[in-house]
């Protein structure tokens, strides 16, 4: 089994997903910001504030080696950023979860931990911001994505099927 590398933006269910992934197939995971967080001791917000966000991407550049060299049979689920390693097709496939904006907005907000979720992520305290930096990465989502699954008005559950099926058929 080739490793899945789940992308997309902030806050659009890449975890749900993932676990969800786990429950119906053999596939084991990992989320690149569990491994930082555990490799550094920190938090990511933590992170960003004391190392600032050069520092953390260069954690994510070791965890994208590591993960070339070393992870086999895994769905990796990733940070919003992570995209931009240079190795990324050489992880596994690709698959994009894709929604608009609002939607991962909406989403958030109806989530029962709703501060917490826009706490953690210092990327998200400005929305403003934030959908500029959405607008900015979609095209390059798209286009790295090998599989892409629109979450909009789905369960993760749902989405984690169609995932899976779409993996078969791809391989
Ligand atoms: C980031 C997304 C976050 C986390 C960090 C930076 C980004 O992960 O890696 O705050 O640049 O989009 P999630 O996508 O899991 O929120």
């Amino acid at each position: 089994m080739k490793n899945i590398v789940l992308i997309g933006f902030m806050g659009v269910g890449k975890g749900s997903v993932a676990r969800e992934v786990v429950k119906h197939s053999h596939y084991i995971t990992v989320d690149t910001d569990d491994l930082i967080e555990s490799m550094e001791n920190k938090k990511i917000k933590t992170i960003f504030e004391e190392d600032g966000e050069k520092y953390f991407r260069n954690l994510e550049k070791n965890i994208a080696k590591w993960l070339e060299s070393s992870v086999k049979n895994t769905l990796i689920s990733t940070g919003g950023g992570f995209y931009k390693q240079e190795n990324l097709k050489k992880i596994g496939t690709i698959v994009l979860l894709d929604s608009s904006f609002d939607a991962i907005i909406k989403r958030i907000k109806e989530h029962p931990n709703a501060v917490k979720k826009l706490k953690k992520r210092p990327l998200l305290s400005n929305l403003k911001e934030a959908e500029k930096l959405y607008n900015e990465r979609r095209p390059h989502y798209l286009r790295l994505a090998d599989i892409v699954v629109d979450v909009t008005d789905k369960s993760a559950q749902d989405c984690a099927k169609e995932l899976l099926k779409k993996v078969k058929k791809h391989a």
